[in-house]
């Protein structure tokens, strides 16, 4: 596929592999093992004694049963067939039913970095992952002891990542989508300015804004007041899209701002399924309620309606598009440039 195929078909869009991307919650991870399809490969998630994060590609190199249907053994991984051992290195460490090991029997095992609630995967070549990409964690809220955090949920979203990206991105789909579920009515009709960064794309909105009952409590606000609200999705693709809410008080300027940050780690497992893992950081004290999480997962079961049809039609036709796009899509199309970009990047190192 060309790149201009890739940039006319979000539901066909590859992604790039030496990038970090978000392969679990730190929660989802411990002494048993998590078996996680990410960027195509299956990986075996588990916690070493000490607690480290451990990713072996989930295929034993013997007869191919998946390493996750075996049992951990120390901090190794058994098989759960004829017994071969693995280190979290990958290495073959025993093969019961004779002495010596093959010395090249090993399977990959993944860079992970652990930071805050979360953990990143590399995927592509070990000696690129370098931590110092993984986005800055204090400008999600997350690494900041101004904001509390609150881990909501992994959703896993019926279609290729980059539809999901150019959904975060063009917020004006809150209106139709989710009708009085996040806004007042005025968000499709707000203006909207666009900031490119080398490696993000901002989009950000600002709107008077009544504060009705769905607001009040999706944003902690005091039901019937207005507020300056400003409203921006912050992407660093491949995997992360952020947005952030900011309520003023029209009345009370010199009231603090309610500030919620919802970042979300956006990773494909494969190119029509995506992971979506989402948090919160508020700048208002106390954890988000189940109540509010439950309701952001019925609100997203929306997107994942649109999501699906749009991916679904084109896995059955083949083909997507013509498409119209218009000022509001500004950031999504870059989005899916610089996608491509990271794409042929990756394409013209393995060359
Ligand atoms: S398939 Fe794993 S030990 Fe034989
Ligand atoms: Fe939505």
């Amino acid at each position: 596929m060309t790149k201009t195929d890739m940039l006319a078909c979000p539901p066909a869009m590859e992604f790039a592999r030496n990038q970090w991307y978000v392969a679990a919650f730190s929660s989802e991870v411990g002494r048993h093992i998590l078996r996680r399809q990410l960027l195509g490969d299956y990986v075996a998630l588990y916690r070493t004694e000490d607690g480290t994060p451990v990713a072996l590609a989930d295929r034993c190199p013997h007869r191919g049963l998946p390493l996750s249907a075996g049992a951990l053994d120390g901090d190794a991984i058994r098989c759960g067939y004829h017994g071969f051992t693995f280190a979290k290195s990958g290495q073959c460490i025993r093969v019961p039913s004779q002495a010596t090991i093959p010395e090249k029997m090993g399977v990959r095992s993944y860079p992970l970095v652990e930071k805050s609630i979360w953990i990143w995967a590399w995927m592509g070549e070990p000696e690129l992952a370098d931590p110092t990409l993984i986005p800055d964690h204090k400008k999600l809220g997350l690494e900041d002891s101004n904001y509390t955090v609150t881990e909501f949920f992994r959703m896993d979203v019926p279609g290729n990542y980059q539809l999901l990206h150019e959904n975060l991105l063009d917020v004006s789909h809150v209106t139709f989508l989710h009708p009085g579920l996040l806004d007042d009515g005025n968000v499709a009709g707000s203006k909207t300015a666009l900031e490119l960064a080398d490696r993000s794309i901002r989009i950000s909105r600002t709107m008077d804004e009544l504060a009705t009952p769905e607001l009040a409590f999706a944003f902690s606000l005091e039901p019937g007041k207005r507020y300056l609200r400003t409203l921006v999705t912050e992407t660093t693709p491949p995997g992360l899209s952020v947005i952030f809410n900011t309520h003023e008080d029209l009345a009370n300027p010199a009231a603090p701002a309610r500030v919620l940050i919802s970042p979300f780690g956006i990773t494909p497992a494969n190119q029509s399924l995506t992971h979506q893992f989402v948090v919160t950081a508020t700048s208002y004290e106390g954890k988000q309620p189940q109540a509010a999480i439950d309701h952001v997962w019925r609100i997203f079961e929306q997107d994942n309606v649109a999501i699906r049809a749009i991916q679904e039609r084109y896995e059955e036709t083949g083909q997507y598009g013509p498409e119209f796009s218009v000022k509001a899509d500004m950031a999504a199309l870059r989005c899916r440039l610089k996608n491509a970009e990271l794409v042929a990047k990756d394409r013209a190192r393995a060359a």
